[in-house]
């Protein structure tokens, strides 16, 4: 595929014969991409297809191994600075900001103004403050980044880009830490970001997105181009079967009527910052859904309960076998039993310098050791088979971890918690940034492990998981519990309903 058009102007950027290896391995094998001003193109595909590693030589980050970049038919020379300076910004997947510096710093962190060799901070927080102004964001310039919520860290990543008045912008997933109203706000900020001339590479799993802003969308597969598009041409359902390379088995949602057990874990009067005065209790073998808003404090309440964040008041106590432990710090909750996948997988969740054997290994320590020395077949047997029920790709699981794209990160961190069968387990957002594949088979493994006694208790913005995985959803908003909906009541429409504070009806 080469440019498009004959005759008329070249597209802004254009990717051309675009291949790039890791060692051995081919990640992009022959993508060709243009995209031209005021176009959002979308780029899909499932975990580990790709598009984060197209992405990354679009913006100069990578070298490819064959094929060039162009900018207004001029070949872009190697390396980030040309590309930042033919204006090319990308949003990573992760978020790269610094939590110790401030928003303002972090908007132009690389780019300081300085006069005589000093920053001018005056310059500096009127260009950070423009930025956000660009994207409609009101955020204090003076605040650390690490005090911000995920959802503005994203923002301020995205202001970040903006600051830099890029004509291409590249987003690597920017809505998965976003609740819907948030997303809305985002789309529609990109929309016109296209409106006014930009050119827009968009990578997102969740599909309906990609129907309502990109113009254009690419599919990839196993590093190859399966098929560009314009979005008029193609349903949501085709993206998906050409994604996976096959008709993706959509089944109907499991439903699990197991009696749930004997409360397991029972919080009382939590109360810390973000959280005011909250009870919850999970029983064994059921699922317990936190919904709300970013900002609604879930999180929050559950790192209180788990230890991971220092609680003012409240008691959480763990039932198991009958006997009853009280969980006043993390190191006691995992020392009885507790699992906790967060929200924040990169920095909480993961060594990324070591290999996926030992990610997994380091939680199952009791289980696989006998005798106090590992087992080195068996956490090898134990790890692949893990490994494959996640649906880690490739499942390679003596490479490192940070070798893995962004949703095969998140697969590993589930494998390593869901192999070690927790009493209590906590997920934060478990399937963020997770394929639309490997989400279901990962939904699958949650029931699974409730079926076979834990407790579960998940943190998720993203309503249609929530309602699928949850036998009750306990709605929070400003730190509290703003009702309780049981399998029969809780749709998006009930809980978004709790969560904007629309209505407030208790259980
Ligand atoms: N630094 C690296 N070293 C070795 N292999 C890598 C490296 N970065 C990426 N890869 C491999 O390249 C392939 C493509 O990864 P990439 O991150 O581009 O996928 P992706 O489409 O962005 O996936 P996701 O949806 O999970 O973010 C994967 O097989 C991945 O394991
Ligand atoms: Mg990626």
């Amino acid at each position: 595929m080469g440019s498009i058009g004959s005759g008329g102007a070249p597209p802004l950027i254009e990717a051309d014969h675009i291949v790039k290896r890791f060692g051995g391995a081919i990640a992009v094998d022959d993508v060709s991409l243009a995209v031209q001003a005021g176009e959002i193109h979308a780029v899909v595909g499932e975990n580990g297809a790709g598009k984060s590693t197209l992405m990354r030589v679009l913006a100069g980050i990578l070298d490819p191994d064959e094929g060039e970049v162009r900018v207004d038919g001029q070949v872009l020379a190697r390396g980030t600075r040309s590309a930042i300076d033919a204006g090319i910004a990308l949003v990573h997947q992760e978020l790269s900001l610094v939590p110790e510096m401030t928003v303002a710093e972090n908007i132009l962190l690389g780019a300081f103004p300085t006069k005589a060799g000093f920053t001018e901070y005056k310059e500096l927080k009127q260009i950070a403050a423009d930025a956000l102004e660009e994207i409609g964001v009101s955020v204090d310039l003076d605040e650390r980044v690490k005090r911000l919520s995920v959802a503005l860290r994203q923002f301020v990543e995205i202001a970040r880009a903006v600051a830099r008045k890029p004509r291409v912008l590249i987003l690597d997933e920017p809505t998965a830490t976003l609740t819907p109203a948030e997303t809305d706000y985002l789309l529609a900020m990109l929309e016109r970001l296209a409106a006014g001339g930009m050119a827009i590479a968009y990578i997102s799993h969740r599909i309906p997105e990609v129907f309502r802003i990109c113009t254009n969308v690419t599919i990839l597969r196993d590093g190859k181009q399966v098929l560009t598009t314009p979005i008029a041409d193609i349903t949501p359902e085709q993206v998906v079967d050409q994604m996976v390379g096959r008709e993706l088995k959509r089944d109907l949602a499991t439903h699990r009527d197991a009696e749930p057990g004997e409360v397991v874990l029972r919080a009382e009067g939590i109360i810390a910052p973000g959280v005011n005065d909250v009870d919850l209790q999970v029983r064994a073998g059921e699922i317990v859904g936190l919904g709300g808003l970013v900002g609604a404090g879930r999180s929050e309440l559950v790192r209180a309960i788990i230890g991971a964040d220092n609680r003012t008041a409240g008691k959480v106590a763990l039932t198991v076998g009958g006997k009853v432990s009280m969980l006043s710090t993390y190191q006691s909750s995992v020392r009885n039993g507790v699992a906790y996948v967060p929200e924040e997988r990169r920095t909480d969740g993961l060594a990324l310098t070591m290999t996926v054997t030992d990610n997994i290994r380091l939680p199952n320590r009791k289980q696989l050791s006998k005798a106090g020395f590992m087992l080195g077949g068996k956490i090898k047997e134990v790890a692949q088979q893990l490994a494959d029920k996640v649906g880690l790709r490739p499942p390679e699981i003596s490479r490192e971890a940070g070798q893995y794209s962004g949703g095969n990160q998140q697969k590993i961190v589930l494998a390593k918690w869901l192999g070690r069968r927790p009493d209590f387990i906590v997920l934060d957002e478990p399937t963020r940034g997770v394929d639309v594949g490997a989400k279901a088979e990962i939904h699958r493994l949650v029931k699974d492990i409730a079926d076979q006694g834990t407790a579960v208790l998940v943190v998720s913005s993203d309503l249609p998981e929530l309602l699928e995985l949850s036998d009750v959803i306990h709605v929070m908003r400003d730190g509290r519990i703003t009702g309780t909906l049981g399998r029969e009541e809780a749709n998006e429409k009930s809980v978004m309903s709790l969560a904007s504070g629309e209505a407030e009806v208790k259980a």
